[in-house]
């Protein structure tokens, strides 16, 4: 690295040199990122603050995807999905409600199940951060999302939630519930559903104590004759082959 080189991004564990986010003076972007920062999640920031914890280029490979997605057939689908950081700021930034899309978003609202963790995933801190982050949010989500009619929040365990509801066609799927049992029940239960060229974007993929989500997402991937693509972000992006 050539001395005195200021990164172009330095954040959320990703240092970069001569690449360029200009995502980040994007006035959607900016727009969409604060709608979802600001959303009350205990890792967020106080509205009117810029004090969070910088998960720019994550969002940023979300609204590409939704971007994407908005132009396929099908619905939109979230598996865990808190207050909405990552969740509002895609609706804002596709203008949702043109799409004519429902928008699928799964969680308890209430943190993670601790009897679907497993002992490697509790020895990796899984049930410290549950207590530590996740409270009851559910009415703070209803009232983030009543923007956005065609949302749908289904509040319960998943699996045990997807009988609830039918979804027939998937454009877009975001997973991110930290542990691997309801992760993969919830790409095995929508792979047959997603249209072809859809993306699944995997938010604890790639991260350092998430391996056995990697392993189990390799392995599920394979299975379908799928890979999937490990982003510097820690994310993991799948497209469902057509
Ligand atoms: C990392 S947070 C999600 C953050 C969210 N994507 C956002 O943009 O703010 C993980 C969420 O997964 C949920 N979750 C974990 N396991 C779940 C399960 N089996 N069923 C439903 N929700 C679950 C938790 O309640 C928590 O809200």
């Amino acid at each position: 690295m050539p001395a005195g080189l200021a990164p172009s991004y330095d954040a959320d564990f990703l240092r970069v040199w001569r690449k360029d986010p200009s995502f980040l003076s994007d006035p959607a972007f900016v727009h969409a990122y604060a709608r979802g920062m600001d959303s009350g999640h205990a890792i967020g920031r106080p509205p009117g603050s810029s004090n969070d914890i910088h998960i720019e280029w994550r969002i940023h490979v979300l609204t590409w995807a939704a971007w994407h997605a908005s132009r396929l057939p099908g619905d939109f689908v979230e598996c865990g999905v808190n207050t909405g950081i990552f969740s509002l700021a895609v609706c804002d930034y596709i203008d949702f409600n043109a799409t004519g899309k429902t928008f699928y978003l799964f969680d308890t609202y209430r943190g993670i199940p601790v009897e679907q963790v497993s002992e490697g995933e509790e020895r990796q801190g899984r049930l410290i951060e549950n207590s530590a982050v996740y409270f009851e949010c559910f009415e703070r989500a209803r009232a983030n999302f009543a923007p956005f009619p065609q949302a749908r929040l289904v509040r319960g365990r998943v699996p045990d939630t997807f009988s609830e509801v039918e979804v027939e066609a998937v454009c877009f799927l975001s997973i991110d519930m930290n542990i691997v049992e309801p992760e993969i029940a919830a790409i095995t239960h929508f792979w047959p559903r997603l249209v072809p060229g859809a993306p699944v974007v995997l938010d604890d993929y790639g991260w350092g104590g998430y391996g056995e989500q990697k392993a189990a997402m390799d392995d599920f991937a394979a299975r379908q004759g799928a890979k999937v693509l490990l982003l510097p972000t820690g994310q993991g992006l799948m497209l469902k082959p057509g």
